[in-house]
């Protein structure tokens, strides 16, 4: 049966149809609002605003789950690789290992970049973030790789090319960074075996690739491969209803999630444990001062505007850091500052009632960092990692039968009709 909620606008009532995703969440569809009754709506951050419908990600922040096409996370960390979750993303359904082989070939084939793209990356000054470079470069993209005629052919080629490259692109990046020689993809390593080898072997050093190391990196980016309609995906999905290119939409993507109340926050999060550590602030001092609404200071990788509890992809970090350490038989002050910061959070009143919980950011700093990736690389770590995510939404919103251009309305509070002054009366 239809459900309607009852507007009453100038005495003249309106049935507002109520709509219901597979999960049973319902959603008051305004469509027509503004045509019929003159009105809009104000939702600023789009706190309770549904932009779209999607069939990629199902998460229910109120009781800690997170799925991709219906699979829990839990599993596909436990089981899967970060391809095949690729995979699963993008087309919907978990590949046949004919399909799975056929993927690792078309990303065999795309991971090298053009050299003259190494020209480029010389040319940013040597203090550029990371993030700044690859946003850049991904765009620089559509100029070596143009417009191929049949878009089916164009889209899929496109979408490899931006999963391989990507990776390709961020190692190249760190290397030159540090004035080293760009180490080349190899045939024979798998995607996460090669982007380590990529950024660590050397030619005086070769670099001997450590399974629990390919794993741990598998599981870090399954984790981030998506997260519904997140500050960087709305970005990617906003630029992308102008019907730009894919580069271009990515692009945007990036950029949003270089923010430190978003992707940036696992940088943040490394940063405030090293000035504990060094300072030897205590955990209670710090605990006082993310409450403290005088001070600008918030506890980084706590918080998540849908997570009201534990987010699921920190506690499997959380695990993973653990298990990595101890099989490298390596030890992590911040690691241990971490968890007593936690431990205080969980049980403060101002972080009960406010719901703040660790998120994905948390404990993945410490995670990279175990792996041997310097701080200034971790959000590009993330992106690479949300690269399925930003691709499967951007070619969901392409195919939309409702696609619009994203347009919204504004209250104005601004002057009302000034006569123009001319300069030298005013
Ligand atoms: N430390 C202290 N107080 C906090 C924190 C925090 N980390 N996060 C939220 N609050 C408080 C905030 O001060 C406000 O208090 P009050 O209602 O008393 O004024 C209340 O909680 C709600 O905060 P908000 O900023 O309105 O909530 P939001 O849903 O807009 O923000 C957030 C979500 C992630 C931006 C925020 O929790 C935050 O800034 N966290 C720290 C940065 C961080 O870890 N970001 C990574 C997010 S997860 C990765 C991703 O998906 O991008």
């Amino acid at each position: 049966m239809s459900e309607f909620v009852k507007l009453i606008v100038g005495g003249k009532t309106y049935d507002i149809p109520v709509i219901s995703g597979s999960e049973g969440e319902k959603a008051i569809d305004i469509t027509e609002l503004r045509k019929k009754t003159g009105l809009i709506t104000f939702d600023p951050g789009f706190a309770n605003t549904g932009s779209c419908q999607s069939s990629v990600t199902f998460m229910d922040g109120e009781k800690g789950v997170l799925r991709y096409r219906g699979i829990p996370i839990e599993d596909l960390a436990s089981n899967s690789t970060f391809i095949e979750t690729s995979y699963l993303l993008i087309n919907g359904r978990l590949p046949k290992r004919k399909e799975l082989n056929r993927m690792s070939v078309l990303l065999n084939d795309a991971s090298l970049v053009h050299e003259d793209m190494q020209t480029f990356f010389q040319k940013f000054p040597r203090a550029s973030h990371p993030m700044g470079i690859l946003s850049s470069m991904v765009t620089a993209l559509r100029s070596f790789y143009p417009e191929l005629q049949i878009l089916e052919e164009e889209i899929n080629i496109t979408v490899m090319r931006l999963l391989s490259k990507i990776r390709t692109l961020a190692a190249m990046s760190y290397k030159i960074s540090r004035g080293h020689k760009v180490i080349y993809p190899r045939p024979d390593l798998c995607y996460c075996g090669n982007f380590l080898n990529m950024m660590f072997d050397n030619p005086v050093k070769p670099y001997t690739l450590k399974g629990d190391l390919i794993r741990a990196l598998n599981v870090f980016w399954i984790l981030h491969a998506d997260h519904e309609q997140n500050c960087s995906t709305t970005a990617v999905r906003v630029v992308g209803s102008g019907r730009v290119n894919l580069y271009a939409a990515i692009s945007a993507g990036i950029a949003a999630l270089w923010g430190p109340l978003h992707g940036g926050a696992n940088q943040a999060v490394i940063e405030m444990l090293s000035r504990i550590v060094k300072s030897g602030e205590s955990v209670s001092g710090i605990i006082e001062k993310a409450k403290d609404k005088k001070q600008s200071f918030r506890l980084m990788g706590f918080g998540h505007r849908v997570y009201k509890t534990y987010d699921p992809r920190a506690l499997i970090l959380k695990g993973q850091c653990d298990n990595l350490l101890t099989k490298l038989n390596l030890s992590d002050p911040l690691l241990d500052v971490a968890r007593k910061i936690e431990e205080a959070a969980l049980k403060d009143d101002y972080f009960i009632e406010h719901h703040l919980y660790p998120n994905v950011d948390f404990y993945s700093g410490i995670l990279l960092r175990t792996m041997g990736i310097p701080t200034n690389m971790f959000t590009v770590m993330f992106a690479i990692g949300r690269m399925p995510g930003w691709i499967s939404q951007w070619m969901e919103s392409i195919d939309d039968p409702r696609w619009k251009l994203c347009r919204p309305r504004q209250i104005y509070i601004g002057s009302n009709v000034q006569p123009y002054i001319p300069i030298d009366e005013r």
